[in-house]
């Protein structure tokens, strides 16, 4: 199975794979010679997960994660109508899951610019309940500062502040971390909300949307047997293995490098 995102952040998403479907093998892939995608116009990022899916078909995968919040919403409809294997994506089960949790009908989402500007969260969760009211902050800030040195610094507490005061000033009971990076620092935002505030994030269930969909299609492997992992980076292997293993507490051992000149073929 491939699993990608613009850096670091898709290791959630790819823990919870891990943990779901211990029997299957993934390859993960983090495009950080280009992170930040949050900034970037969203279609140069969908042109980014384009060339990332045809590279991922063309190892041989049997199913695309997308596990990037910001590429989901630029790219997720292309890829599934231009690759043979099936593509899952993060954003519709936090949706789902917020819309299910609030109590008082206000929703924060926190996110990429991409993703706050792509819109995609507001139309499915109004899809759900039309009466909802969601406070949308793009935080530019943290994904960088999750891929620094310091991403536990009392900088990205800071930020976290920042950007959590209009979401505490709306009243909302409930906050979506709309970006993969987020749930790696998920006890700064428990302790900058409070009790009181339900976070939500997808990784979980993305990973039961994987495991559903294998089965649907009857491409599992056997129960019985262990399955592997291995890690690709367009930037630098040392700095990816460092962090990996520290968000991920997995040994990480060979990291391969993968030229962007070689993404580009694959489209
Ligand atoms: N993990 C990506 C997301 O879910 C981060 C995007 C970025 O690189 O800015 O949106």
């Amino acid at each position: 199975m491939g699993v990608f995102d613009s850096g670091v952040g898709g290791l959630t998403v790819l823990h919870e794979c891990l943990v779901t479907m211990p029997h299957e093998d993934f390859v993960y892939l983090g495009d950080h010679a280009r992170l930040p995608y949050g900034p970037r116009p969203l279609d140069e990022v969908q042109r980014f997960a384009r060339e990332i899916g045809a590279y991922l078909q063309s190892r041989g995968v049997k199913l695309v994660v997308n596990a990037c919040n910001t590429a989901t919403s630029a790219a997720l409809p292309q890829l599934q109508e231009e690759l043979d294997v099936p593509v899952v994506g993060v954003i519709t089960p936090e949706a789902h899951a917020a819309v299910q949790a609030t109590r008082n009908r206000r929703i924060g989402l926190l996110a990429t610019e991409g993703t706050v500007r792509a819109g995609r969260y507001a139309e499915l969760v109004h899809a759900l309940d039309a009466g909802v009211e969601l406070v949308s902050v793009a935080c530019p800030r943290l994904v960088p500062l999750i891929e620094s040195e310091d991403p536990f610094g009392a900088e990205t507490t800071r930020a976290v502040r920042e950007y959590a005061a209009e979401l505490k000033e709306a009243g909302v009971d409930t906050v979506i971390l709309g970006c993969t990076h987020y749930p790696l620092i998920g006890q700064v935002f428990q302790r900058v909300f409070g009790r009181d505030v339900t976070l939500v994030f997808s990784a979980e269930e993305t990973a039961r949307e994987v495991a559903e969909t294998l089965a649907r299609k009857g491409y599992e492997n056997d129960a019985g047997r262990e399955g592997s992992y291995r890690f690709l980076t367009t930037g630098d292997p040392g700095s990816f293995r460092a962090m990996g293993a520290r968000f991920l507490q997995l040994p990480i051992d060979d990291v391969e490098h993968v030229d962007l000149a070689v993404l580009g073929a694959a489209a």
